[in-house]
């Protein structure tokens, strides 16, 4: 009888000391399917791409929570003048990229709204939203907005709610990878495309070369490289289409393990993540900072990006488990305290609790996670991103580098 009251006491009490209060989550998105960024050699194979219209942005300088709007306007590409057959524009978000984020704004009400973390509707002094900006992303988070807030709050003039969606220029935007900004990200990518076991790996890939040459009926040197094939299945099976004409899926398989390969090779350093998306990450690790110093008022930041901004994420939280980013992935990185005061992060990566390398179990103390993700914080951005001196450099080397190296993440500004 004691015995049981005690196992109960003890139950009870464990419960009460693990019980932990969600006080801030910040959200980073990869768009929803997309057209290519790049066309399939000989006219994309075919295929025909289908936009319908998702969501109009109206760009407004006055600030004000409502708009007294009596027309707005439609961008409407031509027909038949577009890189791709049909209606889009390269890289367009497709109805079913729409669809995904909807669901995964459902899916963020149900986490965050539900349980009264949120207040129902919109409200700009809780909830922050950041994109690049790419008509993509923008539209992915009005998607996801839609559902994830249905009602926008507060709603004055009786005119049309207006939602900030924050953004930087492209020239400065610290959420994406870009070696425009960073000379040595593409110094570093053509060392990696120069060593002995990228060299290595990619001759064992001959077969599978020659294979889609083949197929697209175009000579070796006119190959665009394994990315343009992943990247151009991946966007026709998202969308319902079919594989271009003679190739499996066992060719799509293996084209999803190189990708994964050259993403590893190409972008797995800590010198990489930190030129990639360090500033980011630091960004990221600053409101978490000013949150617990009870400095910031948000309950919820959201950011809209790509894959080069998810990819080297999933290296900077210690939460790579060799898997490409998906159309609509999503990180949550969700602060809690406990009773006493302490700080801990979960991370959720597409819905599911992972466990980031350096911490010992999903609730990661605060100091753990932040010592771990500040070492690719870089100190001086620019000096980072500075080449090497001329003599330091490779004989012969092309002047590194002006010139955009591809690699097994898109670019997109
Ligand atoms: C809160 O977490 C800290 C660090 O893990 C721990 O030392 C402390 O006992 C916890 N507080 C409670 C009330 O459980
Ligand atoms: C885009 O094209 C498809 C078919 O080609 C058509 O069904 C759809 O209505 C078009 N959408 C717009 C917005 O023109």
């Amino acid at each position: 009888m004691w015995a049981r009251f005690l196992f109960l006491s003890c139950v009870i009490f464990l419960v009460r000391a693990d019980s932990y209060e969600l006080k801030f989550v910040q959200l980073v998105t990869r768009h929803g399917a997309r057209v290519p960024l790049t066309p399939l050699p000989n006219k994309d194979a075919g295929t025909v791409w289908n936009c319908p219209e998702t969501v109009l942005l109206h760009h407004d300088m006055t600030g004000d929570s409502s708009l007294p709007l009596d027309r707005i306007h439609r961008v409407s590409y031509i027909r038949d003048r577009t890189t791709f057959a049909g209606n889009c524009t390269v890289g367009a978000l497709t109805a079913t990229g729409c669809k995904q984020h909807q669901q995964l704004g459902t899916q963020f009400r149900q986490r965050y709204v539900n349980n009264g973390f949120l207040p129902s509707s919109f409200d700009p002094s809780l909830v922050y939203v950041r994109s690049t900006d790419v008509p993509r992303t923008k539209e992915s988070l009005q998607c996801n907005l839609g559902t994830f807030f249905p009602t926008v709050q507060p709603r004055r003039n009786g005119g049309l709610p207006v939602i900030d969606i924050h953004m930087m220029e492209s020239s400065a935007e610290t959420l994406l990878a870009q070696s425009s900004h960073c000379p040595k990200i593409s110094y570093l990518l053509s060392q990696t495309h120069s060593s002995k076991a990228w060299q290595d790996y990619h001759a064992t890939l001959t077969q599978l070369r020659a294979r889609l040459c083949d197929i697209s009926g175009i000579p070796d040197s006119a190959f665009p490289g394994y990315t343009v094939y992943t990247d151009g299945v991946a966007c026709r099976l998202a969308d319902g289409l079919p594989m271009p004409k003679g190739m499996t899926p066992a060719d799509y398989e293996l084209l999803s393990e190189v990708q994964v390969r050259e993403l590893e090779m190409e972008w797995g350093s800590d010198e990489m993540v930190t030129l990639a998306l360090g500033l980011g990450a630091g960004e990221i690790v600053t409101n978490f900072d000013e949150k617990l110093k009870g400095r910031l008022g948000y309950k919820l930041m959201f950011y809209s990006a790509h894959d080069s901004t998810v990819a080297p994420l999933q290296f900077a939280f210690g939460i790579w488990r060799h898997n490409f980013p998906d159309f609509a992935t999503s990180i949550a990185l969700e602060l809690y305290t406990n009773a006493t005061g302490d700080a801990f992060v979960r991370t959720v990566y597409s819905g599911r609790e992972i466990v980031p390398d350096p911490c010992p179990s999903p609730m990661c103390p605060y100091d753990i996670w932040r010592r771990y993700v500040t070492r690719i914080v870089p100190a001086d951005y620019q000096k980072a991103c500075q080449l090497p001196t001329a003599r330091l450099q490779p004989e012969g080397a092309a002047p590194a580098s002006q010139t955009k190296v591809a690699s097994s993440l898109l670019e997109t500004a």
